[in-house]
């Protein structure tokens, strides 16, 4: 797929897992919704596949699919028993039908549209059983954080054992409130001497609380929950996250 939103993830694949350490509150959310009844799984945009495995590892039997053939590998790597799909989220078509769809990390604001939004839903509503649960999460937009450019932004120091050295990864940002579209750079950089090690541009739109929830039931989804965080606080206009679980109709 020849999109920015997958290219960052080529760029900066060797390094996502470490990028995004500390999710297990995410983790154990998505994990909370395989039960007895509900085992047959599909995680869209699964990346390296670290919410697929919690999935598989809670007893779920768990199919991954990513338009990113370089993140796939790295799951195919790590969790061979998984089955690992190339695809796009917003339009794939598989045999199969689910109990539950998840979409983790923000992944659908990579879709730049409220069309390629609605595409990607009603994929998963066709993949879903009739009564079977999408949960997702994405950002809650803040005014705040859009309304003025950022530069040079320290976002994370870590030793990283992939580099095998301290790397410092820095972010800037802009926002085009026409679009919706949140413009992204990011540059990892060797803490010591400064030297470039990995450089991505990515893009991930904005999405509304009353667009989004306009889209989930024109769509055919009942609203199950919506949260504000991963420890399931209520959502609230104030949250940093919207985290929502839906059904079926
Ligand atoms: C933030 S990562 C999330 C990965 C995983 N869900 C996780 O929690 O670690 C976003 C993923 O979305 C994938 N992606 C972006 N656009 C896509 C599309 N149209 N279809 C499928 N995957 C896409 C990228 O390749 C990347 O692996």
């Amino acid at each position: 797929l020849d999109s920015p939103s997958v290219g960052i993830y080529e760029d900066l694949a060797d390094f996502y897992e470490e990028l995004h350490a500390g999710r297990e509150k995410d983790f154990l959310f998505y994990r909370a919704l395989v039960s007895d009844s509900c085992v047959r799984v599909l995680d869209l945009a699964c990346g390296t596949g670290e919410i697929a495995s919690r999935l598989a590892s809670a007893g779920a039997t768990v199919t991954g699919l990513d338009a990113s053939e370089t993140m796939l590998s790295l799951a195919q790597e790590r969790h061979a028993s998984i089955r690992w799909l190339l695809g796009d989220m917003r339009a794939f078509q598989l045999v199969d039908r689910f109990d539950l769809v998840v979409c983790g990390l923000n992944s659908l604001q990579h879709l730049e549209t409220d069309a390629h939004l609605a595409a990607a839903l009603n994929c998963v509503r066709e993949h879903l059983v009739s009564d079977g649960r999408f949960a997702f999460d994405i950002f809650n937009p803040s005014n705040m954080f859009l309304g003025a450019d950022r530069h040079d932004v320290m976002m994370r120091r870590f030793f990283s054992t992939v580099a095998g050295r301290e790397l410092v990864l820095y972010e800037d940002t802009h926002y085009n409130a026409a679009t919706a579209l949140l413009h992204i750079d990011w540059r990892l950089v060797e803490a010591v001497s400064g030297r470039r090690v990995a450089e991505s541009r990515s893009i991930m739109r904005q999405i509304f609380p009353a667009g989004l929830d306009a889209l989930l039931a024109a769509a055919g989804f009942v609203m199950e929950a919506k949260y504000g965080d991963f420890d399931r606080t209520p959502f609230a206009p104030s949250s940093a996250k919207q985290i929502v679980v839906v059904r079926r109709t």
